[in-house]
């Protein structure tokens, strides 16, 4: 690591247990074009890999979303990361060129692209063979289905879950998010969450961000929630689960 570099000085708010300004706070995230290796080539089981420059993004038209134009500035709108990476920050950085297994040939060749209508299979697996790491970002982009119940989440580390996130759309005629962990088929304590940001009917985006302490979720560019590690070997949590009432557009891994 380069002696004047600091992980918090790139990933602003990182520590902070409530980042007002995340996901914006993150600075550029210029995608694949811009770190080489940095994106997950063949990491789109089922899906066809997203088109333009920005490959580990969802393509733009693919999320009309609900919200107000311009929130979706960058590589799936104009501005959801301005800024630039801090200068050296990438070059044998974690999560530089080279610095971690995702090159190309590293994850299983995408398999069919999708099915007819364009959507993934849900449940939907996407494999991570050199398991989390700090600075990765999953963006799971679909919308939920009309009536739903809910939508599953899961962070995997074989038969366990690492991390649950799971928006519940009628527990007892409340909307609730609850996370968790299970081990050896035991839930642990759960984290519940009120803010919910999800609509029946509507379409989403998710993206969780691995950092050295924490899952941290936003959902639609709005941060959502952390969740701190419980499972510490970040490296065995080798697949990620998307399951539940949705469907989905895209599950797709990257670096920042
Ligand atoms: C259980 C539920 C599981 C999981 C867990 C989280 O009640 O059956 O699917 O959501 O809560 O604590």
């Amino acid at each position: 690591m380069a002696d004047s570099f600091s992980l918090n000085d790139a990933l602003a708010g990182s520590g902070n247990p409530n980042p007002q300004g995340w996901p914006g706070a993150w600075g550029n995230q210029p995608g694949a074009g811009g770190y080489p290796g940095a994106a997950y080539p063949g990491a789109y089981p089922g899906q066809a890999p997203p088109p333009g420059a920005y490959p580990g993004q969802a393509p733009p038209s693919a999320y009309p979303g609900p919200t107000a134009p311009g929130a979706y500035p960058g590589p799936t709108a104009p501005g959801a990361f301005p800024g630039p990476p801090a200068p050296g920050a990438m070059p044998g950085q974690p999560g530089g060129p080279g610095a971690y297994p995702s090159a190309p040939g590293a994850y299983p060749a995408a398999g069919p692209y999708g099915a007819p209508n364009g959507s993934l299979t849900v449940p939907y697996h996407l494999p991570l063979p050199g398991g989390v790491m700090p600075r990765m970002l999953i963006t799971i982009v679909g919308a939920v289905k009309p009536n739903a119940n809910k939508i599953t989440l899961n962070f995997k580390k074989g038969d366990d879950v690492a991390f649950h996130f799971n928006p519940r759309f009628n527990e007892n005629n409340k909307r609730v998010i609850v996370c968790n962990t299970k081990e050896h088929n035991n839930w642990g304590r759960e984290e519940r969450q009120s803010a919910f940001p999800f609509q029946s009917g509507q379409p989403f985006k998710i993206q969780v961000l691995v950092e050295p302490d924490h899952f941290k979720v936003a959902v639609n560019d709005a941060h959502l929630l952390q969740y701190n590690h419980r499972m510490k070997n970040l490296r065995e949590i080798n697949q990620v689960e998307v399951s539940g009432d949705v469907t989905l557009t895209s599950v797709s891994p990257t670096m920042i």
